[in-house]
């Protein structure tokens, strides 16, 4: 399927007034509702082994399980373009590794770009996959695969070293051929002041309003789970309550013999 979002339209946003806008999807259902929205990518991200799979964090997800779910999304998805995330061990090993699991997004999951985590030191195997022909998003700052390395989800970048590193994670990447970088669990000036330094556009999650764009889990905007509440997060529904009141209004009905009536029985 072709789509209207392309790379090198993505990374044109730089220094445009347009912020650019990314999701997480799973799934066909959700990728069609966010399909044709005002939204320019979808990721397909190992979150899903937080909200799909319900793991504690994102180490336990397989490439197999990122190729299903990308080819699901892409099934219900034409206009945004299409990210899936390479899961932790898929392309540290050696930049050989990292092809075949970046073709496999690709050629399997429909993935018109892949994303990985990590600043200079996955640099060679981020350039290795650019001269390859393979769209790379960046991924620096509370990147989850590192949460055991940071020994939790704590903000990156506080500290000058820290902030200094994070900068020169930044370039490198920018200097590897990204096509636009993630910044996650930032201080809002340090994110500003890389989204100032590189050429190619910022997406922020916890990072502040100084990126070129932004992303948020899906499940999260949507209010599914009331148990999640970190600073960063705005939910936009509250679906985790509109599904309960259903399910209870389905379950009443039909214990009260109201559904099914007339109106959905065949003669
Ligand atoms: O896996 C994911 O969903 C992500 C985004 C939160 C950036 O990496």
């Amino acid at each position: 399927m072709s789509r209207c979002m392309t790379v090198p339209k993505l990374k044109a946003f730089k220094g445009s007034t347009h912020r650019i806008v990314m999701v997480t999807a799973y799934d066909a259902t959700f990728a069609r509702l966010i399909d044709l929205r005002s939204v320019d990518a979808v990721l397909v991200g190992d979150s899903l082994g937080n909200v799909i799979q319900g793991h504690e964090t994102t180490l336990p997800v397989s490439l197999d399980d990122v190729v299903y779910h990308c080819r699901c999304v892409s099934r219900g998805l034409s206009g945004p373009l299409l990210v899936g995330d390479l899961p932790f061990m898929t392309y540290q090993i050696s930049a050989e590794q990292a092809l075949a699991s970046a073709a496999r997004l690709m050629q399997d999951g429909r993935a018109s770009a892949v994303k990985l985590e990590g600043g200079e030191r996955v640099s060679g195997t981020v350039r290795r996959l650019v001269e390859a022909g393979i769209p790379v998003m960046g991924h620096i700052g509370l990147t989850p695969q590192s949460v055991h390395e940071f020994g939790g989800m704590k903000i990156q970048g506080r500290s000058p070293d820290g902030a200094q590193a994070l900068l020169n994670d930044a370039r490198a990447l920018e200097q590897a051929g990204v096509f636009s970088l993630v910044l996650e669990g930032i201080p809002r000036a340090l994110s500003a002041e890389i989204t100032r330094t590189v050429s190619v556009p910022t997406i922020g999650i916890s990072a502040g309003p100084g990126c070129d764009g932004q992303v948020l889990v899906l499940y999260d905007l949507l209010g599914m789970d009331e148990t999640f509440q970190p600073k960063f997060l705005k939910r936009y529904a509250h679906l985790a309550e509109t599904i309960r009141s259903a399910l209870d209004c389905y379950a009443n009905e039909v214990q009260q013999g109201v559904f099914p009536s007339d109106e959905h029985s065949f003669d």
